[in-house]
């Protein structure tokens, strides 16, 4: 089988904890090379993933001719500097989400990769979850009808750490809708296969005090007519949440739980209803529930098998990197309706 050979700038974070074990998974990927600040994490890692080259600065991986693809794994502030260089070295890009620093920047990476002719896609893993593909078909062939509410919400306990580069703004650009919302906002998007069109949000630092928001609400309007809301909270303990997706329609609803997060699994229960007359008993008899099963793959190896396919086939990118910006717009919207009280539309 035709392998692509990859480079991996950033290799020593989520590269190490879950993309390249993803990627030793993947029957048409080759980790070609890996760059870190320190050559010593860079031979590390090159010996642990079983890697050709280590490098410890990003112009000599790119300027290497055997490396056909990179995936920028990188604090975020180093994001746009990379992704311009690989695509002046004609390599095709996986990046970490978000794109950049602001929407702007983002979009502006998109066109200049594609005007070097190489293609890019976005790190929305979660896309490539089990029974999150599996709750798109349901929608899609109209299972649970109109969809008419959904909430998603991801939550993790960041205290203040010092020097901690998702803790400033120049360095991660927003605070836990960044990290965290932006995969429930493209996930509910990609799930009903519906655009985001309006937004009302509360953001604030509720418990630390570091420069980004730690808490953060967002509602929209989607433009299938659903209304939705996401959760996205740095200051809730890990043991306490309970990251969960609920879709409802006029036919059934979808709810789960521990789906959204970087293992394929969750419990999901999908109850299909036919809705009859108004019963004022309310005993909601018409049900027929059912648990998703079959989870247990790796997001990640999918990510990038499928990435690898677009780059060698053709077939188009099932995470294109402008779908990162539209969201990127959306969490730019919801920081501005949260200073000025207002909904904003997009
Ligand atoms: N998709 C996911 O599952 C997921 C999970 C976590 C983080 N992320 C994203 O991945 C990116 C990195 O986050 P992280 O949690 O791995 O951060 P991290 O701080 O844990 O790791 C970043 C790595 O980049 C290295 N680095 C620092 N400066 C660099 C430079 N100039 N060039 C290359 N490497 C450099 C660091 O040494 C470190 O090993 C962010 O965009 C983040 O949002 C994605």
């Amino acid at each position: 089988m035709k392998k692509v050979r990859w480079g991996i700038l950033g290799a020593g974070g989520i590269a190490d904890r879950r993309t390249l074990p993803g990627m030793l998974l993947s029957e048409n990927t080759e980790i070609y090379a890996v760059m870190e600040i320190k050559m010593d994490m860079a031979e590390a890692l090159r010996e642990k993933y079983n890697a050709t080259k280590a490098y410890d600065n990003e112009d000599d991986l790119l300027a290497d001719p055997n490396v056909d693809a990179v995936y920028i794994a990188s604090p975020v502030n180093c994001h746009e500097r990379q992704a311009r260089k690989a695509a002046d070295a004609g390599k095709h890009i996986l990046i970490e989400k978000p794109i950049s620093l602001n929407a702007k920047t983002s979009e502006e990476i998109c066109h200049y990769a594609e005007g070097k002719g190489v293609k890019i896609a976005v790190g929305f893993m979660m896309r490539y979850a089990t029974y999150h593909q599996e709750m798109k078909k349901l929608i899609a062939e109209g299972k649970i009808g109109k969809i008419v509410s959904c909430r998603a919400s991801f939550t993790c306990w960041y205290p203040e750490i010092p020097g901690a580069w998702r803790q400033t703004k120049a360095y991660a650009g927003g605070g836990s809708m960044t990290d965290l919302g932006i995969h429930c906002l493209d996930l509910l998007e990609y799930i009903t296969g519906s655009r985001i069109e309006k937004v009302g949000a509360l953001a604030e630092n509720q418990v630390f005090s570091y420069e980004v928001e730690d808490g953060c609400t967002a509602l929209f309007r989607l433009d299938n007519g659903a209304f939705g809301t996401v959760d996205a909270y740095f200051n809730i303990p890990d043991d306490a949440a309970r990251c969960r997706i609920e879709i409802y329609g006029t036919k059934g609803s979808i709810r789960a739980e521990g789906s959204i997060g970087q293992v394929d699994g969750g419990d999901v229960t999908v109850t299909l209803s036919d809705p009859g007359d108004y019963d004022p008993m309310q005993e909601h008899v018409r049900v027929d529930s059912y648990q998703m099963e079959g989870a247990g793959l790796n997001m990640y190896e999918r990510e990038v098998s499928s990435f690898n396919e677009s780059i060698l086939t053709g077939k188009p990118i099932e995470a294109p990197a402008m779908d990162a910006v539209h969201i990127q717009r959306v969490i730019e919207s919801v920081y501005q309706s949260a200073e000025d009280g207002k909904f904003l539309s997009l």
